[in-house]
């Protein structure tokens, strides 16, 4: 993980408040600016991740960190049955996913213990104050035997890729965002990627939350990186 840089990210104690009020803020305008960013790539990335839980039609999930409901209404094109969470109430509001929406912190979650035959996760662990906690949840409210998938942003490890991705993610997207909305959480949403454990931190971390078989792939050429996983039946 690298040093956090501190003139945009929060520290631990305050990182809650900040990182709600910045979604509150941008919820109207985060849709437009996230296809803006991605060029339109993130649908693809998002259907994958449905894909990938490989749950029949009919099943219940989470979509947890469910912002404006992208991933929701994907799964719902899929026949699963979404309930979204978010700790955003901006971003619910400016919600139009399907199915069931809740407030409710990551750490904390209102479900009862293997309520849901799966669980979804789009780019928000990096906003998680406690991701170890998050991801006991996760472990908590998905049944024995149902699946997990989270999708998280990457940095691509070809050299030429590293260098457009660095100039456009943290030079030009930081411009973009705060002309179509706001450019201190644009500079704060790169610099994120500072809060992400590395894939063997993240499969250690999904071991202890009670996940088995976890398997880690990067999409589009590392722009992208998909976990997915299975709840063990015990512990
Ligand atoms: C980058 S957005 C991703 C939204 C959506 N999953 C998507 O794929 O477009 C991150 C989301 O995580 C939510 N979030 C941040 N911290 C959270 C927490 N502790 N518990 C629940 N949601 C949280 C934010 O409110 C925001 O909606």
């Amino acid at each position: 993980m690298a040093a956090p840089d501190r003139s945009v990210l929060p520290a631990h104690e305050d990182k809650t408040a900040v990182v709600r009020a910045m979604f509150d803020d941008i919820a109207p305008r985060y849709e437009m600016v996230n296809r803006v960013m991605t060029f339109g790539l993130d649908a693809s990335w998002r259907r994958r991740a449905v894909r990938s839980l490989g749950l029949p039609a009919g099943s219940r999930i989470l979509d947890l960190a469910c912002g404006t409901g992208d991933l929701s209404r994907t799964a719902t094109d899929a026949g699963l049955l979404p309930i979204g969470a978010d700790l955003s109430f901006g971003m619910l509001d400016a919600s139009h996913g399907t199915g069931p929406l809740v407030q409710a912190d990551a750490s904390a979650l209102p479900l009862a213990d293997g309520s849901v035959d799966g669980l979804i996760c789009g780019y928000a662990l990096r906003n998680f104050t406690d991701l170890e906690s998050a991801l006991r949840e996760m472990g908590r409210v998905v049944r024995p035997g149902g699946r997990l998938s989270l999708l998280e942003v990457a940095a691509p490890k070809n050299r030429v890729m590293l260098a457009g991705y660095k100039v456009w993610f943290e030079h030009a997207v930081p411009i973009i965002g705060g002309l179509l909305s706001d450019r201190k959480a644009y500079r704060y949403l790169p610099a994120s990627t500072a809060y992400l454990p590395e894939p063997d931190a993240l499969r250690r971390s999904l071991g202890a939350a009670g996940f088995s078989g976890v398997n880690h792939r990067m999409l589009s050429g590392g722009l992208s990186q998909l976990v997915t996983a299975t709840r063990r039946s015990s512990g």
